[in-house]
């Protein structure tokens, strides 16, 4: 079970910005966060920023971004979850503060009850075999076959590669049905094979949870398809939890148990996805479903 309590995330200005922005000049996405709280009006969004920034340090009128806010989610073992919502909303900044590549800079994420957040070194390293990711860009060793690829894992944990480790990288091509392209290089295979290629990688670590940030976005409906399929028979068939962020409803709809809508680095709705696909609440899903009257 992954327990996000209480998250936030702010990343601070980018120095190359140059000139630090004085206090009462908002950034404009900070204030799209501040006035995505209804609590908050539009007056009253510099005090806000101010008053949020003594609260939350970084966060102020610096232009920094208040990429999530307040995030409370759990995923259960065996799940597959979904993460939607639009472009820049903190879809890929929530997965990579449960991986550790970021940092919350609050708040709790538990695994099985222990909290994470604050592991380094060899229990850093030991977390993040336990979570695997794949994304839209496959992420793959152009210079290596799609072997060594697969292996790759085995090289970053223990520096060497067994022949235990290569007949295991061989049946894992062979789960994702591409035992017969072991000697190829990614620049021979389709995206979808590509996207096969790193599945099988993920699964050399025996992970826990594998996180899939837009794995299908680079493909054809088919290959989609395809993708779909096989993370949803590996879920099956080793319990892996799966968290899907997508910006397609389709996706939700085909594997997903249940859903999580961000907004401005918000969580606006979740639930199951058969309850929040037949009753959305919040209009941020409701644009996602394509239920919006344009015309209104
Ligand atoms: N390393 C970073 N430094 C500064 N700002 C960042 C950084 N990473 C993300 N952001 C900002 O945080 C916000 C959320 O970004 P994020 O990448 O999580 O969005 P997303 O929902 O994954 O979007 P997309 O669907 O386009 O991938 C955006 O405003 C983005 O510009
Ligand atoms: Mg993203």
């Amino acid at each position: 079970m992954i327990s996000i309590q209480h998250v936030y995330k702010t990343f601070a200005a980018p120095k190359a910005s140059g000139k630090a922005r004085r206090k009462g000049e908002l950034d404009t996405s900070y204030t799209a966060s501040v006035s995505a709280n209804p609590a908050l009006t539009a007056s009253s969004a510099v005090q806000a920023a101010d008053e949020a920034a003594d609260a939350l340090a970084p966060i102020g009128v610096d232009g920094s971004v208040h990429a999530l806010s307040d995030i409370n989610l759990e995923i259960a073992d065996g799940d597959i979850f979904g993460i939607i919502g639009m472009s820049g909303a903190g879809k890929s900044t929530l997965v990579r503060t449960i991986n550790l590549l970021e940092r919350p800079t609050s708040g709790v994420i538990e695994v099985d009850g222990r909290d994470v957040t604050a592991l380094s070194g060899v229990d850093l390293r030991a977390y993040r075999r336990r979570v695997a990711m794949i994304f839209q860009n496959f992420g793959l060793l152009a210079q290596k076959t799609v072997l060594d690829n697969v292996c790759f894992p085995f090289v970053a944990a223990n520096g060497k590669v067994t022949p235990a480790d290569r007949e295991r990288a061989l049946e894992l091509l062979d789960c994702v049905g591409l035992v017969d392209k072991a000697s190829s290089y990614p620049s021979q295979l389709s995206g979808g094979q590509k996207q096969r290629v790193a599945i099988a990688r993920a699964l050399a670590c025996e992970p826990e949870v594998i996180i899939c940030d837009e794995a299908t976005s680079a493909l054809d409906p088919s290959s989609t398809n395809t993708i779909l399929k096989l993370l949803r028979d590996i879920n099956r068939e080793t319990g892996v939890t799966l968290v899907v962020i997508t910006h397609s409803m389709d996706v939700v709809e085909k594997i997903c148990n249940n859903v999580a809508v961000l907004e401005h680095g918000r969580v606006v709705e979740q639930g199951s996805v058969a309850k929040v696909f037949a009753e959305p609440q919040a209009e941020a899903t409701r644009v996602l479903l394509g239920k919006v009257d344009w015309d209104a």
